[in-house]
């Protein structure tokens, strides 16, 4: 398939390269996808292709949510979302592992596939082998007619326009998103008051002046990515909301810089990382300022403690960090989806300072179409 998109966007603009440009559109990116979907009067969210009745929005008993790459860990946020505000059991899960694990289908369950491309090989396959079971599966993807978006029952279209870096930044954040709206539409349909209807409504409005605030802190982001180019590896942890950011920081680090890096849950730490603790092991902490701040403050006492240097992605400076990157605070619920944001232009500048092929790392590519 070819997919025809505005010869403007292809536009650099005056960025140095695609990554650069996509992370620095992410406000107007974030309005599209919002754009025409928001419901005031009923504090909920219109959907037009899902194809699921507000009868079978109820009886789901389970989501699964299958995805790679940065799009897993973008299911991996939804899953928490729909857990939190719909109060249904989610989880997500490499597609590729779904399967070949000849996973149990079970009715129940409603599936959705999540795919920048709409054309990864293992996303379609499992896609195929849940219709073939007869299973409900919907889409969450970028490229509007794409294999995957077609084989799907319905779905979200996460608007976030051309991407052309192989590594995500503006996809994945639209499609967390898009996972907020889902949530909050099955909230909705279940038991989400209206007042948290509202609430997350209100939340998800202030996002793209509160992401145009995270952009303007760049030079300094740069700075501390540049202390950091010479490191061998990198520790990113984070709890039950912060560990899906650690996990997709660490993943872009790795795939643009080439810098060896881990995510840990900072609840894990204790049962082997600590034993890496040391100077030149830099460890990046995400701390929202919600019910779990003293644990996360903990356990960056047990990294110092050990020498390590530590980074912190907070709502408020932290005493326990060499440098704490301060985001704006959002709703609990949503502000996974802009602690990351920073994060990207981290791993962008380690790039830069290291000289790498930052829109084409090597060994990758941007859709693998292929078993
Ligand atoms: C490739 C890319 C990744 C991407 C993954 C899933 O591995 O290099 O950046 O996250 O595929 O792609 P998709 O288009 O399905 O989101």
């Amino acid at each position: 398939t070819t997919v025809e998109w505005e010869a403007a966007s292809y536009d650099m603009g005056g960025h140095d390269t695609y990554m650069h440009k996509e992370i620095f559109e992410q406000a107007d990116a974030v309005d599209r996808v919002l754009r025409g979907r928001i419901d005031d009067r009923f504090s909920t969210v219109h959907l037009g292709g899902l194809n699921l009745d507000a009868r079978e929005a109820r009886q789901i008993r389970r989501v699964k949510i299958l995805g790679c790459g940065t799009s897993y860990h973008a299911g991996m946020i939804g899953a928490q979302m729909i857990e939190e505000l719909a109060r249904i059991p989610a989880d997500a899960e490499p597609a590729s592992e779904f399967r070949y694990r000849n996973a149990v289908v079970d009715p129940d369950t409603l599936y959705i596939a999540v795919s920048q491309s709409g054309e990864t090989y293992d996303v379609l396959a499992a896609v195929q082998e849940l219709k073939r079971k007869g299973a409900r599966v919907l889409g969450v993807v970028n490229v509007v007619g794409s294999a995957i978006a077609r084989e799907a029952d319905g779905g979200i279209y996460v608007h976030a326009g051309p991407e052309v870096c192989v590594v995500s930044t503006k996809c994945f954040t639209n499609t967390c998103v898009a996972f907020a709206l889902l949530a909050l539409h099955l909230g909705r349909t279940r038991d989400l008051s209206v007042r948290d209807g509202k609430r997350i409504i209100e939340g998800l409005r202030r996002l793209p002046a509160q992401i145009a605030e995270i952009l303007e802190q760049e030079e300094g982001i740069q700075k501390l990515s540049e202390q950091f180019a010479d490191a061998r590896s990198m520790l990113f942890i984070g709890r039950v909301r912060g560990y899906p950011v650690a996990r997709e920081a660490s993943l872009k680090l790795k795939e643009v810089s080439y810098i060896h890096a881990e995510a840990y849950p900072a609840s894990e730490l204790k049962h082997g990382p600590l034993a890496l603790i040391e100077p030149a092991l830099p460890t990046v902490a995400i701390v929202p300022d919600d019910d779990l701040l003293e644990k996360n403050r903990a356990a960056m006492e047990e990294i110092k403690a050990r020498s390590g240097q530590i980074v912190a992605v907070a709502h408020q400076p932290q005493e326990k960090a060499d440098h704490t990157i301060v985001v704006p605070k959002n709703e609990d619920e949503l502000d996974p989806i802009l602690m990351g944001i920073p994060l990207q232009l981290l791993a962008y500048h380690t790039a830069k300072a290291l000289g790498r092929d930052i829109d084409k790392p090597r060994n990758l590519a941007k859709s693998v179409t292929v078993e």
